[in-house]
């Protein structure tokens, strides 16, 4: 898979892009909507996890690159198959380092990703998941067109988080 965008490129992740999805992983702030960072199995895990993916579904999270410094892995946007709550969903997912944070890649790249789904899945919906608290990702999910469409909570790590659910139609 490869997705090209104004400023960005997204691809399927490999082992080789462990060491920048680590930096990403176990940053505490960039980690704080997940209850911590994660270590270096949990780091190893998300990332079998999305190849797993690719395998199984054809599609997952991809890494981003910019377009004028290929070969860094600067965040994390693609879709993923998802429950919430009795639903079978896709949902669009970001998660970048921070130093790449307040430059609108997140949104461009997500935007990419929800309109790939659109057209490659022909999925009716795209939703979002995001933890009340993560008003960053609400934003993102805001400029995506997505509305809240339920709110829900999840068990995730030992917490209980409450979450809303945004979505946006084809
Ligand atoms: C969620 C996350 C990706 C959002 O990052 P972000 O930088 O706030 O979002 P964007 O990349 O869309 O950037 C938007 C910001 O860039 C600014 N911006 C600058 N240039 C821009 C441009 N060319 N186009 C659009 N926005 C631009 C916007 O004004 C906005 O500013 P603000 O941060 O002051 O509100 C980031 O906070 C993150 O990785 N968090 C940790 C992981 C996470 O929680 N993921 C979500 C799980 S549900």
């Amino acid at each position: 898979m490869r997705l090209q965008t104004t400023r960005l490129v997204l691809r399927d992740m490999s082992e080789t892009d462990l060491p920048n999805l680590r930096e990403i992983l176990t940053d505490p702030v960039a980690m704080a909507a997940y209850e911590g960072p994660f270590d270096d199995s949990e780091s190893q895990a998300w990332l079998d996890r999305n190849l797993q993916r690719y395998d199984e579904d054809g599609f997952g999270l991809w890494a981003v690159e910019l377009r004028d410094a290929p070969g860094r892995m600067i965040g994390q946007c693609g879709i993923t198959r998802q429950r919430l709550e009795d639903d079978d969903i896709l949902e669009v997912g970001y998660l970048f380092h921070r130093a790449h944070w307040h430059r609108g890649f997140a949104t461009e790249a997500a935007t990419a990703s929800r309109d790939w789904a659109f057209r490659q899945l022909d999925a009716a919906t795209i939703w979002a998941k995001v933890r009340d608290t993560n008003v960053a990702s609400m934003n993102v999910a805001i400029r995506l067109g997505m509305t809240v469409r339920r709110r829900f909570l999840t068990h995730y790590r030992g917490a209980d988080m409450p979450h809303l659910g945004f979505a946006v139609d084809r």
